[in-house]
């Protein structure tokens, strides 16, 4: 009835296959490794009551006020001297999810180019489609050269093209959906090859402070600051639904997202945002951070050795330094998204790495996420899904 209603944006506009699971199954009467939730347990309800309070008797009104479209002084001020880059840079969004949508907004016309990893954030594919971008997909090498040259070939082939790279779309810190992190080596090289070529980065990384294991690595907006636009969330080191993040970008970028906010939300969620300024200088967030830091790092530890000892050759796994999810690739010829009926109805959900591949390819890929369920689910989760994978397998 409203067919020739609808923009031609709307067409290609994509489902998320996570949220059609997340409607077939109650996610608390099976064993999931699907969702990419954070631990409740990892929400600290009472110094959240008490810093809400706080607020309400600080900044009373103000609190439920509009408030600048940038953000809250109070928040952007506490962002920068954490991460120490002046407040000028610091707009502060409503959730990552809206950073990479508003990027990608004020920087993509219908059939421009976007680089990003194969496979890459299903939000942030989404968000791509919407503006009818031209996705390209580039799979990792362990060899630096190899990895460079996947990226030089899908340059010249766009360049042949006419088209234009606006940008690359990076998560290098333990990775949605695979867990793995980019080196030093390979940040440098992206940033110079984005250099060269004269195409921007948007680096996704709101994993990045959930280290278990491992050196930090430099972010790719520290090696060249006015060619990166730097995503950060509250999501996963506080809590999601305060739907709070921050971009840190070169003014003039800063500006475009500022009018672009204008238009989509006026300002980020005012109370929200003030709770987490309290919570960020108060020091209770570094102390809840140390907690879900301890938390998740038993879980990966949990599921790693599990792994190793219930699944059956053949299947193999990556090892994340941090994060919330592995990647599990089973033998040539399995299909993840066939299989995903038959462990559904056992009881235990996964994610398809299909659906995180703008190619389509990894159909014998899956990403199990680590931080939602407790240990003992996870155990008796693996032990039911290797079970299943001998049985296809064999
Ligand atoms: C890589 C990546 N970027 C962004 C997001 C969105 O997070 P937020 O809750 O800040 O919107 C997620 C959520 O899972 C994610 O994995």
């Amino acid at each position: 009835m409203y067919d020739n209603k609808f923009s031609e944006d709307v067409s290609s506009f994509f489902r998320s296959p996570v949220r059609e699971i997340f409607k077939r199954v109650d996610l608390n009467s099976i064993y999931s490794f699907a969702g990419g939730y954070p631990s409740a347990e990892t929400f600290p309800m009472e110094e959240i009551r008490r810093t809400m309070s706080e607020v309400i008797d600080k900044y009373a009104g103000k609190a439920f006020q509009y408030g600048a479209t940038q953000g809250v002084p109070e928040l952007r001020e506490a962002v920068a001297a954490r991460y120490g880059v002046p407040v000028e840079r610091v707009q502060i969004t409503s959730s990552s999810q809206q950073g990479i949508d508003v990027c990608t907004r004020i920087l993509v016309n219908p059939g421009d180019v976007i680089l990003t990893s194969n496979p890459s954030y299903l939000g942030a594919l989404q968000s791509f489609c919407s503006y009818r971008a031209d996705i390209r997909g580039i799979s990792h090498d362990p060899d630096l050269e190899t990895f460079k040259k996947a990226y030089e070939t899908v340059l010249s082939q766009v360049e042949a093209e006419g088209k234009q790279v606006k940008f690359l779309y990076m998560i290098p810190d333990f990775q949605n959906p695979s867990g793995e992190s980019l080196t030093l080596e390979e940040r440098k090289m992206l940033v110079s090859l984005a250099q060269e070529h004269g195409f921007l980065i948007v680096e996704d990384s709101p994993y990045r402070e959930l280290r278990y294991e491992g050196e930090h690595i430099p972010t790719m907006y520290s090696l060249a600051p006015d060619h990166v636009i730097h995503l950060r969330s509250f999501s996963k080191i506080f809590a999601p639904g305060f739907r709070l993040g921050w971009a840190i970008a070169h003014p003039d970028i800063l500006d475009k997202i500022y009018v672009c906010k204008q238009s989509l939300d006026l300002c980020p969620p005012i109370f929200d945002q003030y709770v987490a300024a309290e919570f960020l200088t108060s020091g209770r967030l570094d102390e809840n951070l140390a907690r879900s830091i301890d938390l998740y790092k038993g879980k990966r530890d949990l599921l790693l050795s599990l792994l190793e000892k219930h699944m059956p050759e053949g299947v193999t796994w990556t090892h994340p330094e941090g994060g919330l999810f592995l990647f599990l690739t089973m033998p040539d010829g399995f299909d993840a998204v066939k299989f995903y009926d038959t462990a559904l109805d056992a009881g235990v959900a996964y994610v398809a790495g299909e659906f995180f591949h703008p190619d389509r390819s990894g159909k014998n890929t899956m990403r199990l996420n680590f931080s939602f369920m407790s240990q003992e689910r996870i155990t008796e989760g693996i032990r039911l899904l290797a079970d299943l994978l001998r049985h296809e397998i064999a």
